[in-house]
């Protein structure tokens, strides 16, 4: 072996090793880079590519996937930015989230010529780019790798936005942060006429009686043991689910939570009381939630229970669940401090 295969392989080790304790300490995107510094010195090495991929595995969500398969939400974000564009051919178009780059392209397709798509997680940009250059459409689309938070008007975007596009909305709307980014993004990166897609956004929910979404984030006795204090590690917060998929029963109809105007509305918290009626007699354990998202007028998009939308919908479990009857309103506190949803009972018949 040459002295300088030697000191390869020695350099190569020590950056084997960094990437791997960057992975240990939690630092993922870190982690991607150091591989891929080494697989840029041997792109064929073998742990490096294993190391890659287990920091992005960590880095990237796994619902990326099942949502550039949601058809339904492709559809309707292709008809109204088609829409979009046809009205404004000149428009400066922004996508803030840009992912694989799916509504940039979109909006390139549909004439846009120049839109800035911006991503904030690095691992996802550099694949934005690659996904944009082998479709054909990177005259048209140039990706920054940024949270738009940060980005600033000449340097990231040669001028304010006329059209924004962003879907950067999980189960129950805001946890993605859209309140605050598109807020951010009026205030600094958009034209004070520029259309914002999506306009409205609602959110919608429904008390629920299911043991098996109870069961979710629960236990009691089990196998002989009472296994009730590890409830201390229950969620008090909702998590996504398929509701038509658990066997449950609605016990009031659906009601209107919160409602944004996405031209004016700003992340500062909100919290409102509902009286609730119930319409059946029974258990409840869960406010089931959802949103309603206007693209552009006319063109709405929703997670509604009983479609397959990748987003599910949005479950809140109570601590216990609570009796409820028809004609003895149940009093809930809801609240958002911007990005989290959050329902609590403050009255009801008692569990
Ligand atoms: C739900 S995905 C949508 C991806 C793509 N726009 C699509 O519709 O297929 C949201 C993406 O936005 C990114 N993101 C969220 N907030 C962002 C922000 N303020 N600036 C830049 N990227 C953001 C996330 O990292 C994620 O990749």
């Amino acid at each position: 072996m040459k002295s300088t295969d030697i000191r390869d392989d020695l350099e190569l080790g020590a950056f084997l090793s960094w990437g791997r304790e960057l992975h240990h300490q939690g630092r993922y995107e870190d982690a991607v880079r150091a591989f891929e510094l080494i697989l840029g010195l041997d792109r064929d090495n073998e742990e490096a590519l294993i190391g890659r991929n287990r920091a992005v595995r960590r880095a990237v969500p796994r619902w990326h996937w099942e949502m550039l398969h949601d058809e339904e939400r492709a559809e309707l974000y292709d008809r109204a930015i088609r829409q979009a564009v046809a009205a404004a051919p000149e428009a400066l178009v922004l996508d803030i989230g840009a992912g694989s780059g799916l509504l940039a392209m979109m909006a390139a397709r549909a004439g846009a010529r120049q839109v800035v798509a911006c991503e904030g997680q690095p691992s996802v940009a550099g694949t934005t780019s690659r996904v944009v250059r082998v479709a054909g459409y990177d005259d048209a689309v140039s990706v920054v790798s940024k949270m738009s938070t940060r980005m600033t008007v000449p340097e990231d975007l040669p001028r304010r936005a006329d059209l924004l596009v962003t879907e950067i909305v999980d189960c129950a709307l805001l946890g993605e942060g859209i309140l605050g980014t598109i807020a951010h993004a009026r205030e600094h990166l958009l034209t004070p006429e520029a259309t914002i897609m999506p306009s409205r956004g609602r959110i919608i929910a429904q008390l629920v009686e299911s043991e098996p979404l109870h069961r979710k984030n629960h236990v009691g006795k089990l196998y002989g043991f009472d296994l009730a204090p590890f409830n201390r590690l229950s969620t008090l917060e909702y998590f996504d689910s398929r509701l038509h998929r658990h066997e449950h029963r609605a016990l009031s109809d659906p009601l209107t939570v919160f409602d944004f105007d996405f031209y004016t509305a700003d992340a500062r918290p909100q919290r409102t009381e509902l009286r609730v009626r119930p319409t059946a007699a029974g258990k409840m354990h869960a406010v089931a939630f959802w949103f309603e998202m206007e693209l552009l007028p006319g063109i709405t998009i929703d997670n509604a229970p009983g479609h397959d939308s990748h987003w599910k919908q949005a479950i809140q479990c109570l601590p216990a669940p609570l009796h409820v009857q028809p004609g003895e309103p149940v009093v809930l506190d809801a609240s958002h401090d911007g990005e989290s949803v959050r329902f609590q009972v403050v009255d009801g018949v008692g569990s």
